[in-house]
């Protein structure tokens, strides 16, 4: 390619869907229903402006930071995702990116490969699980996730099995038969680039959930672990509690947008909770996470890490989310628009791409690090934020 490096993740958007065949690059733009929270989550950032100061600016900035207990150099964290069949390296690939920019890896119970490759590659892998299965196999995966060297312990709660999307969903299928190679092959022989890429390993997608095995079994196809999900009796705060301690490690619930929720989970003894509504994938209508984390941080700010995702794209962001009580944001479809268009390099130039933004605000707001960001520096219309659980 004759200049593979991207300015912004937009560009990068606009290159892995050009690479990637249509079902692949439709399950990354997800949304659920009508696409309001997907939209929303975009949106809002772009209503939140900046209070920028023009002399008397810091030449030195910096963005390090700690986050369930890793030292990190920038306030991001790979969020969770399944990214079965968009590059072949997949996670591994989003791990060594991570790795070599100092951020944490989140690893998806979903995801294409297994915990032991990634974490291998990442120092710094926090393994998330959903309520999937009965205790002594949530306990299993947990424990396999430890051994591989998981520092951390990520917690799904936000998903109602919404399904049906306006726009319609791609096709995938539970495995590359040859019948499903001959339903894909038009949209697949058009992507010359991303055949190519798997080609070179001899190896077809295979979609399956190698972290979801069972001891002495063969990974389950992304569907039939989705199954053993949607089967299993939807968990109380209780089961959370006992999950957290059966974990005892670092301890981060995903998905919290009430006050009311946030308490409990501060109760339950977590270690951090994300403000997010699973990039808007999940209840569609649930306002942005950017919108609910002032009451949420207001609330339990001083007792845990609060994390946002949803809607990140770039640096400037992340800035609006640090001024507005979170200690880190989580990112999704801003890597995975990188993953596609370049590889591990294309993770690592999102990432740059992140860095560089952080620093041109705060450089802009005339802040020297991350952790003097205030309220004052963001400029939010009436009516903005959202207060949700509050009464
Ligand atoms: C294709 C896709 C797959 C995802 N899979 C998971 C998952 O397996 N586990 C999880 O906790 N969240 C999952 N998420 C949600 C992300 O972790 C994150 O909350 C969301 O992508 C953040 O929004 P953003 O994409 O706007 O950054 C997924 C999101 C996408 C787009």
């Amino acid at each position: 390619m004759a200049n593979a490096w991207f300015e912004t993740v937009a560009e990068a958007q606009r290159r892995a869907k050009k690479r990637l065949p249509k079902s692949v690059y439709g399950a990354l733009i997800a949304g659920s229903e009508k696409g309001l929270s997907t939209a929303d989550n975009l949106a809002s950032f772009d209503q939140l402006g900046f209070a920028p100061h023009v002399a008397g600016l810091s030449n030195e900035r910096t963005m390090n930071t700690t986050i369930m207990g890793q030292e990190i150099g920038m306030p991001i964290i790979i969020s969770p995702t399944g990214v079965q069949a968009v590059h072949p390296q997949g996670e591994v690939a989003i791990a060594r990116a991570a790795q070599n920019r100092g951020i944490p890896m989140g690893l998806s119970s979903f995801a294409s490969k297994s915990v032991e490759d990634v974490a291998a590659v990442n120092d710094k892998t926090f393994f998330q699980m959903y309520w999937c299965g009965d205790k002594d196999t949530l306990v299993q995966r947990m424990n396999r996730a430890r051994e591989a060297g998981a520092k951390g312990l990520i917690v799904t709660l936000d998903w109602s099995f919404s399904n049906g999307r306006d726009w319609g969903s791609p096709w995938i299928p539970e495995k590359i038969d040859l019948k499903a190679a001959i339903k894909l092959a038009p949209e697949v022989l058009q992507k010359p680039g991303w055949l190519l890429a798997f080609a070179k390993t001899g190896r077809i997608p295979d979609l399956t959930a190698p972290n979801m095995a069972k001891p002495g079994e063969k990974a389950p196809t992304f569907f039939g672990a989705y199954y053993e999900w949607m089967q299993t009796p939807l968990p109380t705060w209780e089961d959370i509690s006992w999950l957290r301690e059966q974990w005892g490690g670092p301890f981060m619930v995903k998905g919290v947008s009430r006050v009311d929720d946030a308490k409990r989970v501060v109760d339950l003894g977590a270690t951090a909770l994300s403000v997010s509504n699973h990039g808007g994938n999940n209840l569609d209508g649930t306002p942005a996470p950017i919108r609910a984390l002032p009451a949420v941080a207001d609330a339990v700010g001083s007792q845990i890490e609060v994390v946002l995702d949803g809607g990140v794209r770039r640096g400037s962001d992340v800035v609006k989310a640090l001024a507005l009580g979170a200690r880190a944001v989580m990112i999704g479809r801003a890597y995975l628009w990188g993953l596609a268009a370049n590889g591990q390099a294309g993770v690592e130039n999102v990432l740059d791409v992140m860095r560089g933004g952080i620093d041109s605000a705060l450089l802009g707001i005339g802040k020297s690090s991350i952790h003097d960001l205030d309220r004052d520096d963001v400029v939010a219309p009436d009516g903005f934020f959202r207060s949700l659980g509050t009464k």
